[in-house]
């Protein structure tokens, strides 16, 4: 059986590398992994697949930059040339980004089976390039593997019903591989001078954060009056430093680092007192480190974080009572995945 990963940002190789490790753990699937090249920084990028063990890409199309239009494209043009050049059996995409769309759109109309990891989220919120992406791509899917139960009902919301499966969620199979590694290998808390329970850890990256000069504004004023004073390490992605740069916006009061690796990543959660962030995934990290966030957003597709009172809008002024995210899983959602995508 032969599967097509397609993966180009790096949320997509933390959480390809789990289901990648499965398909090798089983022996009888061969992955045939692409690279859209929608996240190329070297620190973005080829760290990840290092750090995480990922195979290294056996197509790397060096597609990134230009309109949402030209780079789903340029990235459907070259993804259809490799679909037909190695028949694969299904076709894998994760989450929502404009390489997670063009994956799906190309195997469709290829009439190659679309198996979706992270299916079902809605933020409702159609201004999002992410949410456009999510919602065409769980339509044109034959499997959709849903991280929690809300994915799923959204999914049904829209008439979806097949071959939808509520597996959990695949970085928790990662963050628990994972702090083993950051405590042996990160020394980025000794790097920066910081002590465990001493700082926040905050990240923005998205265009709804970063594309107005007087949201973003806003959101480095409110980091600095919620830290109170605590010490805040910003790893910076490229799109918040060039907009910060053309905003004229200075991040002289944070602890700007440029972007780390994955081990790096997960020290830096174990060793916070709180996440403030615009992502997705790290929303679901803070949890996973039993570390209250704050989202960066006026909507979250992850709101069994808010209900169970670890996450809250930075709209809204308090957590609800804590307790504890069954959903999730128990770290096996990556096995799942290869047993159902199997037996298909
Ligand atoms: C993309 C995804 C988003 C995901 C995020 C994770 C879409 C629509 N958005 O947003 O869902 O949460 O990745 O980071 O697909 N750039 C560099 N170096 C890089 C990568 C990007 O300089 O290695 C620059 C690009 O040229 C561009 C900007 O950063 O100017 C933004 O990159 P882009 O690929 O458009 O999307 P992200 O903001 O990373």
């Amino acid at each position: 059986m032969k599967v097509m990963t397609i993966v180009g940002a790096r949320p997509q190789f933390v959480k390809a590398s789990a289901v990648s490790h499965a398909f090798r753990a089983h022996g009888r699937v061969r992955e045939i992994m692409v690279h859209t090249g929608q996240h190329f920084d070297p620190a973005m990028s080829d760290l990840f697949f290092e750090e995480l063990d990922i195979p290294k890409p056996d197509h790397h199309l060096a597609i990134s930059g230009g309109t949402h239009g030209e780079m789903t494209g340029r990235m459907l043009a070259g993804i259809d040339t490799l679909i037909l050049a190695e028949k694969p059996d299904w076709v894998l995409v994760y989450g929502d980004t404009n390489s997670t769309l063009a994956g799906a759109l190309s195997a469709a109309k290829l009439h190659v089976p679309i198996a979706h990891v992270e299916a079902g989220l809605r933020s409702f919120n159609r201004r999002m390039p992410e949410e456009v992406n999510r919602v065409l791509t769980d339509h044109v899917s034959k499997l959709l593997f849903c991280p929690t139960r809300a994915a799923v009902a959204n999914l049904q919301a829209e008439g979806i019903e097949s071959g939808v499966m509520h597996v959990g969620d695949v970085m928790y199979d990662v963050t628990l591989k994972a702090r083993k590694t950051a405590i042996a290998r990160s020394a980025i808390l000794d790097r920066l001078g910081l002590q465990d329970g001493a700082f926040s850890l905050a990240t923005i990256h998205r265009a709804e954060s970063t594309d107005d000069p007087d949201v973003m504004r806003s959101m480095v004023a409110w980091l600095l009056k919620e830290a109170g004073g605590r010490p805040i390490v910003f790893p910076v992605h490229p799109r918040a430093r060039k907009a910060a740069e053309s905003h004229g916006i200075s991040f002289d009061s944070l602890i700007t680092i440029d972007p780390v690796g994955y081990p790096d990543m997960t020290r830096l959660l174990m060793g916070c007192v709180e996440v403030f962030t615009d992502s997705g995934g790290l929303q679901k990290e803070a949890y996973f480190h039993s570390k209250p966030c704050v989202t960066l957003r006026t909507e979250t597709e992850w709101v069994e974080t808010i209900d169970a009172g670890w996450n809250r809008l930075w709209t809204t002024p308090a957590y609800q009572p804590r307790r504890s995210i069954e959903e999730y899983g128990t770290g096996q959602a990556s096995e799942q995945i290869v047993a159902a995508l199997v037996k298909a």
